[in-house]
């Protein structure tokens, strides 16, 4: 405690376990709710009538007599008012009560003149309302003091209560963004073990399976050079064989390529979109349209196979829900993006279905996008029917704070 500084009592203090702890989680500097009054003055009369009253509601009282010490007091705790006389040995009032304006932490902090000049006879702080909020007449009367003190005090427990509430909603939201964030994060990593994964399965079935019925095609293609040329039952059955194994071959190419598009990997995501298009009309019977860019570019294989899946689930709904008879790809470069929209002129997409927790389908497509760093707009379009519109970059972009592993208590 600093020379000249008393400390009376220090009583009624409240603790919030929870809105301190979540305060400081949060980096933020709650107030206390106890409050303390400033008084800067040295006239023992006034300061014994500060004694009485502030023991008496429970309040903390700091008093100093010089402006110096006073400032000094003010960058180390918060008041709920300070009481400056009018004169003091190293500076005025009026100068005082505007550096301790100037300071962060009591930057609005009620001050008090404390005044020998009556109301009528012009008081000092008058024209001065943004640095002093009021004046106390010397010598003070207690009920005065009391009444005056109490609306002060009354305020800054609410606003240091208010302020915890802040902060511990702050801290709360704060969470909640990194829980978010982490959420991404696995989401992200869920979705390129499962993109691995079914690389490694469509391989497998495309190798293994399609080689043993080429195989098997082959030996019974040799089998039926070999079959003596008036057995036409056996010769009938080969032939039911050939269309039997040449069904599978085809079966286990779609599913190799439903698993993931070789194609992607072979051609980029251009030869993917235009074969996704033509099996899509061949299987649907509905006429899709393909327009991309006269420009190659260039896009990594994770990114590519993320906007292949936005279009792939784009258009499963526009076979599922739409009743479309026509579906338009277009894909354009626009400053270092790659913009796509898929629109269909079906029944247009309804306003409760966008906003349906349960659309799974539609979240994935909104996640993918975040996770490419890009946007997506899904929205009935203007005319007739539905559209999907995504803009990503074509590069990865850093994007802060994506670590698994980040461990936060
Ligand atoms: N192209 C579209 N046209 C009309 N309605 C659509 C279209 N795409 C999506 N919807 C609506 O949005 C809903 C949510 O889609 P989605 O999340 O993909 O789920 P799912 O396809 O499994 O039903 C669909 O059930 C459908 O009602
Ligand atoms: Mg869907």
């Amino acid at each position: 405690m600093q020379p000249g500084a008393k400390k009376i009592s220090v009583v009624g203090e409240v603790v919030t376990v929870g809105a301190d702890a979540g305060a400081r989680r949060s980096g933020i500097e709650a107030k206390p709710l106890k409050s303390s009054v400033l008084v800067v003055e040295d006239d023992p009369p006034t300061l014994q009538a500060f004694e009485q009253v502030l023991a008496s509601q429970g309040l903390d009282l700091v008093t100093e007599a010089s402006a110096t010490a006073a400032l000094q007091r003010v960058r180390e705790s918060d008041y709920a008012v300070i009481f400056l006389s009018e004169r003091m040995p190293d500076l005025d009032g009026l100068a005082t009560a505007r550096l301790i304006r100037q300071c962060e932490r009591s930057r609005s902090t009620p001050i008090m003149f404390l005044t020998c000049t009556d109301e009528d006879t012009a008081p000092g702080f008058r024209g001065h309302e943004e640095e002093v909020a009021d004046y106390l007449l010397k010598p003070v009367v207690p009920e005065i003091l009391r009444a005056k003190i109490s609306v002060f005090a009354d305020l800054y427990r609410s606003n240091a209560a208010l302020g915890r509430e802040i902060a511990g909603r702050k801290a709360i939201e704060k969470e909640l963004q990194n829980s978010a964030q982490k959420l991404r994060a696995l989401t992200a990593h869920i979705q390129s073990v499962r993109e691995e994964e079914r690389t490694r399965i469509a391989r497998e079935i495309h190798d293994e399976l399609g080689q043993a019925l080429t195989g098997l095609r082959m030996d019974l293609s040799w089998l039926e050079k070999r079959l003596p040329g008036d057995l036409t039952q056996p010769a009938a059955k080969i032939r039911s064989m050939f269309g039997l194994i040449d069904d599978t071959i085809q079966s286990v190419r779609r599913i190799a390529s439903d698993l993931r598009p070789q194609v992607l990997d072979e051609e980029g995501l251009m030869g993917a979109i235009k074969l996704q298009a033509r099996e899509f009309q061949a299987r649907t019977g509905i006429r899709c349209k393909v327009d991309l860019p006269d420009v190659p570019f260039v896009m990594d294989q994770e990114r590519a196979t993320g906007v292949l899946r936005i279009v792939q689930e784009a258009m499963t709904n526009v076979a599922r829900h739409a009743r479309a008879t026509r579906v338009d790809i277009r894909l354009r470069l626009d400053a270092g993006c790659l913009v796509l929209s898929v629109l269909d002129n079906g029944l247009g997409i309804s306003p409760t279905a966008l906003r349906s927790p349960k659309a799974l389908g539609l979240r994935g497509v909104r996640e993918r996008a975040l996770l490419l760093g890009g946007r997506v707009a899904i929205e009935r379009a203007d005319g007739r029917g539905t559209s999907v519109r995504l803009s990503v970059p074509l590069h990865v972009q850093a994007t802060p704070g994506h670590d698994l592993c980040e461990n936060t208590a």
